[in-house]
């Protein structure tokens, strides 16, 4: 589908409510649907991800209602039981098929995890790595899905990661939940927690100090889980605000776990104008709402390092916004781009570039030069990938011809309700 984007001529004003943030919607089902309880889920993501994690776990036994569109209803004994093809697909979810790995080695069945064209080209050896070393057994395409897990008792290890994932550290954490012994995960640097925060609020043993999370063998219990806004997906609006002229609006009860606040630690850096009201915890985890104002004179920054995990899904925006902030911002250690759901760095730089943004490719991320007027009038590609299609679109309302979208569809897999929220703050 093609979306075509024009320049937006009145500010973007009001308040609009985030939906469901994926990271802890995914977790929420997969954790509810092994522990043992009944429990409630309100708020959970409408986004096709979100859905495919739901479909899998109900066919591992698990009964899932929904009580209303976004709420549902799990009740498990804690215990999974396989299909009877024992293939689950992942669809286009690399959340789903990395954390599903943990659950499902430590089975006493097999397993066949699959993915769509996209999924099905993104490298699962970071996962199948630490697993084998707890004495799973999974075989790969070289490393790809899909994924032949030959169900088996793990034993607990201590892993030094090279990669600062959270699929990577919650797939090990999760087989670590039904392993024999303890399970630590050291990461170079923190990435999102979710999963350490809902394990402990479902009543796992688990410890976790700076880059280090340590997880003995624990049953969980269920217990109502309430899911705050995406702040990833409240990205494309605080850019909106931004750069539109004269912008000024609220997002409310979006997420603000700090390993996920990268976005705004960057806003503040460039002298943008937001701020966070009536911060609150919803089931464990940070919120608040976001006051975002447009800001004329935004300076460009460094991002890199620790900063990287902390905005990783964010950086195709991030490159928008800095395309109008005065001087040069360097996205730097952020290779790992490469490998989501296209090759952010390949794909990004290729489609900004055709818009106006002044952007070059690095091995390891990219440099933009600002701030420079955006033309557009030109056919943007999205890559089957949802957050590109997003930040195009978000580029389009400063374009000074209209631009066009291919693959718009693809916002689906996270954010369905993204242009309808957009037109709300353009009434
Ligand atoms: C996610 C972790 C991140 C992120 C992805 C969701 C999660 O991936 O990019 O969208 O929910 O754990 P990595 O762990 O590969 O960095």
């Amino acid at each position: 589908m093609i979306k075509t984007v024009h320049k937006l001529n009145t500010p973007l004003k009001g308040e609009i409510t985030i939906p469901s943030d994926k990271s802890i919607s995914h977790r929420a089902v997969m954790f509810s649907s092994i522990a043992e309880g009944e429990c409630i889920i309100k708020n959970f993501s409408s986004g096709a991800d979100c859905h495919s994690t739901l479909n899998l776990f109900k066919s591992l036994g698990v009964n899932i209602q929904f009580i209303n569109d976004k709420t549902l209803k799990i009740k498990s004994n804690g215990i999974l039981k396989p299909a009877l093809n024992s293939t689950y697909s992942c669809g286009n979810s690399g959340t789903t098929m990395r954390l599903v790995s943990g659950i499902l080695a430590g089975q006493n069945f097999d397993s066949i995890l699959t993915g769509d064209e996209s999924l099905s080209k993104r490298p699962m050896k970071r996962i199948i790595e630490p697993l084998t070393l707890m004495g799973a057994v999974i075989s790969s395409v070289d490393g790809h899905a899909p994924l032949t897990i030959k169900g088996r008792k793990l034993k607990g290890i201590n892993y030094h990661s090279k990669l600062a994932s959270a699929q990577v550290k919650s797939c090990i954490l999760l087989a670590g939940l039904n392993a024999e012994g303890e399970t630590t995960v050291i990461e170079p640097s923190l990435s999102r927690n979710h999963t350490e925060l809902m394990l402990e609020y479902l009543g796992a043993d688990i410890k976790a100090e700076n880059n280090k999370v340590t997880i003995k063998p624990s049953k969980l219990t269920a217990k109502d889980i309430d899911i705050a806004g995406d702040i990833s997906s409240a990205s494309f609006f605080i850019t909106a605000g931004l750069i539109v002229k004269g912008s000024d609006f609220t997002i409310k009860n979006t997420g603000l776990n700090p390993t996920r606040t990268g976005i705004i630690d960057v806003v503040k850096r460039m002298g943008g104008n937001i701020e966070i009201l009536n911060p609150q915890t919803i089931s464990g985890e940070e919120a608040g709402d976001i006051r975002v104002r447009y800001t004329e004179n935004l300076k460009a920054c460094t991002i890199e390092g620790d900063d990287i995990p902390r905005l990783i899904d964010e950086l195709p925006v991030i490159a928008v916004l800095a395309s109008q902030a005065e001087g040069e911002t360097i996205v730097k250690d952020a290779g790992d781009l490469r490998n989501k759901e296209s090759d952010r760095i390949k794909c990004l730089v290729k489609e900004l570039s055709k818009i106006g943004v002044n952007i070059e490719e690095r091995e390891d991320g990219f440099v933009i030069r600002g701030k420079s007027e955006l033309n557009g009038g030109c056919e943007t590609e999205s890559y089957h990938d949802h957050r590109l299609a997003m930040s195009f679109y978000t580029a389009g309302l400063i374009c000074k011809r209209e631009i066009a979208i291919n693959g718009f569809e693809w916002t689906k897999i996270s954010f369905p309700e993204f242009e309808e929220l957009f037109s709300k703050l353009k009434k």
